[in-house]
């Protein structure tokens, strides 16, 4: 299923230029494959939000291979078609969905609360921080995770400030992992992982 009603936002008018002229993104490696496996387990048809899901890969590995059932929603049109159209007949596919998650309805996303919300190099492009992440409390259940990767700053053996600029500073690493009662993380070279419990 997909929903792609047009989405104008602030976030929106960033990224759809982006997705529409075929900027891609870091694709997931089996590194962090086997992070994903390690801190989140199997799905067993529990719902995931995968947010800014971008062309889905993410998504699609939730759904397919560990068994979440997945809704995958980005605030560009062009990335949430992108993603449909990678749709295959083996099996339900991932619901797709036009949505800026930081000033969009969420009532109108397919489930009330969700085992796992993921958010894959997405936090740094996100403007009000504190008010995304209590939207994420509200959607997540009890015992949930909220699993995010971000580049941290630090780690670049570089002066570019347009690489230097894709990580957080530590103080937006340290508001992300204040008050969950369970926070684990994991290293991939600039990234960090973060498995996050209410
Ligand atoms: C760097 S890309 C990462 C895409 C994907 N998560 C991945 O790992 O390949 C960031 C994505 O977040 C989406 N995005 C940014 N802000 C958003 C928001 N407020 N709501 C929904 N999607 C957002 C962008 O459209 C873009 O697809």
């Amino acid at each position: 299923m997909t929903t792609t009603s047009a989405v104008s936002t602030t976030a929106a008018t960033y990224w759809e230029p982006l997705w529409a002229e075929g900027r891609r993104y870091r694709q997931l490696c089996e590194a962090e494959k086997q992070l994903i496996a390690e801190h989140l387990g199997p799905g067993d048809a529990r719902p995931a939000l995968d947010i800014g899901s971008g062309d889905g890969s993410l998504t699609r590995h939730l759904h397919h291979e560990l068994g979440y059932r997945t809704t995958g929603i980005d605030c560009s049109p062009s990335a949430v078609a992108l993603a449909a159209a990678q749709d295959s007949d083996a099996g339900p596919a991932p619901a797709w969905q036009g949505l800026d998650f930081a000033t969009g309805d969420l009532t109108t996303l397919p489930d009330p609360a969700y085992a796992l919300i993921t958010c894959r190099l997405v936090y740094r492009w996100i403007d009000d921080k504190p008010g995304f992440l209590d939207r994420v409390r509200r959607l997540l259940a009890p015992g949930g995770t909220f699993w995010v990767v971000t580049e941290i700053a630090g780690r670049r053996a570089t002066t570019d400030p347009t690489l230097l600029g894709l990580s957080i500073p530590s103080a937006d690493a340290e508001l992300l992992t204040a008050s969950w009662s369970a926070v684990r993380t994991a290293d991939l070279d600039v990234l960090r992982c973060y498995a996050l419990r209410p």
